[in-house]
């Protein structure tokens, strides 16, 4: 399995030089309010290619006042080797990664680990707009296929490059035929990741324990099916060319795309579900998500489940604490104090955090 076996965060928000050594079991993250342990789990998901968890920029995150920049440094262990990941922005310039001491792309990182979470923002995803739905699908799908990541920036690049077009009024056939081309191609992988990426949560969701509920998951598009042809991509964009320009964007497209979830044991669907219903569609998916990628990848997830323990009840916990031990990952866990854990008492490590002097402090509490 792979897991984080130390973490160390220098002039990472509240954390000034923070340092964590570790081992594989779940990491239990308690304190008060305000105290720095989402900041802690936001530092871990910036492993992984593509926006944290709190989809912040690299200047949102530097130290203030200070704002001289940001580390954060780790080991990865896994079954045979060992990773020295350091990730720094300076200048507010966007994070770098050196891996062994050799700077290396973002997109690396999905190679060598899978990270997962959960954060109460997300909450209200089901009654939201589509943006949050495609974001947690995407990031569903980048934990099993990393090079979606970039897949997606390369779909993004272009798109924006049309709209620019399209802004401008230029009419050059080849230029959009040559965009158009670059869309399709990405837009079509685009969707077939995330499709096979659901009948993989769909696959894992009916293995889950009983204690939460089954989620339905299905790609929708708000006005036309989804295309999986590059041909028909092309045919699509290139139709709705005169009518974008009058938009001053592009219309059609994996952009637009929603994920539907339907509470399958009421045939209902998830935004009209209670928010307690709401909550553990939620944790069923990610549990599934991380079931799956232990089966399907060789790399065991890391998942990070903010804030999410106060929200259900005894049994949901401990349902919850069983099927993370089952699956054997190093899940990071946040909440106010250490009873909501009590039942993970000898399963994992627990860690505080305070805050000293406007500083937040750590220190281990077996
Ligand atoms: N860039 C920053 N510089 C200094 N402090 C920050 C920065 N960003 C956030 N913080 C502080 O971090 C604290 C929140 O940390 P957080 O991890 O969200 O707390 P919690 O323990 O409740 O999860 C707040 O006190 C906030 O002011
Ligand atoms: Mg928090």
């Amino acid at each position: 399995m792979e897991y984080i076996s130390s973490l160390t965060l220098s002039h990472f928000r509240s954390h000034k030089i923070s340092k964590l050594l570790l081992d594989g079991r779940p990491v239990v993250v308690f304190g008060k309010n305000g105290t720095g342990k989402t900041n802690i789990l936001e530092a871990v998901s910036l492993f992984s290619p593509g926006r944290g968890l709190r989809r912040a920029t690299a200047s949102d995150i530097t130290r203030k006042p200070e704002a001289i920049g940001w580390k954060i440094e780790g080991k990865v262990k896994n079954r045979i080797s060992e990773y020295e990941v350091s990730i720094c922005s300076t200048n507010g310039e966007s994070r770098s990664l050196f891996l062994d001491g050799k700077k290396a792309s973002i997109m690396k990182l999905g190679q060598i680990l899978r990270i997962v979470w959960l954060v109460p923002s997300m909450d209200r995803i089901w009654i939201e707009g589509t943006s949050g739905r495609r974001q947690f699908l995407d990031r569903l799908t980048l934990s099993y296929f990393p090079e979606h990541a970039e897949v997606s920036l390369a779909y993004e690049k272009a798109m924006r490059e049309r709209n620019r077009l399209l802004k401008e009024k230029i009419h050059n056939d080849h230029w959009y035929n040559a965009l158009e081309i670059e869309m399709a191609k990405n837009a079509v992988s685009i969707q077939k990741a995330r499709i096979k990426a659901i009948k993989y949560l769909s696959e894992a969701q009916s293995h889950l324990t009983e204690k939460f509920p089954k989620a339905e998951l299905l790609l929708i598009d708000p006005d036309q099916i989804i295309i999986t042809n590059e041909e028909e991509a092309v045919e699509a964009l290139k139709e709705s060319r005169r009518s974008d320009m009058i938009l001053g964007r592009t219309s059609v497209g994996p952009h637009k795309s929603d994920l539907q979830a339907v509470y399958a044991d009421k045939s209902t669907l998830a935004k009209d579900c209670s928010t307690g219903e709401q909550k553990a569609l939620l944790i069923s998916i990610i549990l599934a998500n991380a079931k799956s990628l232990a089966k399907i990848s060789d790399i065991s997830p890391i998942v990070l489940l903010d804030e999410v323990s106060a929200h259900l009840d005894v049994e949901r916990q401990a349902a919850l604490y069983n099927e993370i031990c089952k699956l054997g990952v190093q899940a990071w866990m946040t909440g106010t104090g250490p009873e909501l854990f009590s039942d993970l008492r000898n399963r994992a490590q627990f860690i505080e955090v305070s805050t000293i002097d406007g500083v937040s402090a750590l220190s281990l509490s077996n």
